[in-house]
């Protein structure tokens, strides 16, 4: 049977019957919000590559999270940065007075139905703006930086963090932290590892954000290479036997078919990086005229979902009310 018998626009001929086989957009609860704290008091400032997206000391952070927080958004990720000196092993990352330590049980106590989570990496601390230490040849020296990495998600599970994140992509960082968290008694933290992810082109405005990227080199020795797809997915699946909570792709939207593919391979959840290449380039096209904000972020966030996403990790987060009424 066929045309004129069949019509598929029957099923979506008004509001009303679109209404009625439309998926639901995903829930607040699976959206994270990463923000970017940062030293001192009543500092806010504007991310010029990331419009929307600030700096935030702690106490703003707090006052900021207030509206988002209502509208029943599932977390945040805390990336931190240092006014103090960087110096080569990034050991700002790990101290008990830093910007994430502090910000985490202020978050806790203020906002106990969201769950905090903290990026767990050492780029936005050390001097070279490297995931790791660099060896006498200057590669990032992926045994010595497993053991800083553990001292960093120790001391964000001792601070509170519900969900360790640890994005430096070395070799071994996840059983490495996982030991490290239950020999000092956090076995209860959860772990979401970056498993999956690619050097790639989409974050460059997160690293403005962060004051994070490399001085020299870049990150394509240690992060995965888009042009072999198959190693990316060994790293989610290594990442899983080595204690993963929960898995990470990003980026997300230029990755569908490697998020729909990890989470055909695994029961564990599964996140979505919707990175910040990904939400600036549809502010740029916005900001032309090229595109209805709005309704370009929702169908982008329609893809994590359909993907299969499990938690979207989005800048897109604050505006949920917006979006999705
Ligand atoms: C650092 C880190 C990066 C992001 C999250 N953690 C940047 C990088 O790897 O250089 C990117 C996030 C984004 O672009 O939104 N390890
Ligand atoms: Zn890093």
């Amino acid at each position: 049977m066929g045309f004129p018998d069949v019509r598929l626009r029957r099923l979506r001929r008004t509001p009303a019957i679109r209404r009625l086989f439309d998926a639901p957009p995903p829930p607040p609860a699976k959206f994270v919000w990463p923000l970017f704290v940062v030293e001192g008091e009543r500092r806010c400032e504007p991310i010029a590559s990331m419009p929307g997206q600030n700096r935030m000391s702690v106490d703003v952070l707090l006052r900021t999270l207030e509206p988002v927080a209502a509208q029943g958004i599932g977390g945040v990720l805390l990336f931190g940065q240092t006014e103090g000196a960087k110096d080569a092993g990034g050991s700002g990352a790990f101290d008990a007075r830093g910007v994430v330590q502090r910000a985490v049980p202020a978050i806790k106590r203020a906002f106990p139905e969201l769950a905090v989570m903290t990026d767990v990496c050492l780029c936005a601390y050390t001097a070279h703006g490297h995931c790791g230490p660099l060896d006498r040849h200057g590669q990032v020296d992926n045994d010595a930086a497993n053991g800083l990495l553990a001292r960093v998600a120790v001391s964000h599970a001792a601070a509170g963090a519900d969900v360790v994140a640890p994005s430096a992509m070395m070799d071994g960082q996840v059983r490495s932290i996982r030991e490290a968290l239950t020999e000092n008694g956090f076995e209860q933290t959860l772990l979401m590892a970056y498993s999956t992810k690619f050097a790639s082109s989409l974050y460059g405005p997160f690293r403005d954000a962060e004051n994070s990227a490399p001085s020299a080199g870049d990150r394509k020795g240690y992060q995965a290479s888009y042009g072999h797809p198959r190693t990316a997915l060994r790293e989610s699946e290594f990442d899983e036997e080595e204690g993963a909570d929960i898995l990470m792709v990003k980026p997300a939207l230029f990755y569908l078919d490697v998020l729909a593919e990890v989470r055909r391979r695994t029961d564990l959840p599964v996140a979505a990086y919707n990175v910040s290449g990904e939400y600036s380039m549809i502010h740029a096209a916005a900001e032309r005229g090229w595109g209805d904000l709005h309704a370009m972020a929702r169908e982008s966030l329609a893809a994590l979902d359909r993907a299969g996403a499990d938690l979207l990790l989005s800048y897109w987060a604050p505006l949920y009310r917006d979006l999705f009424g």
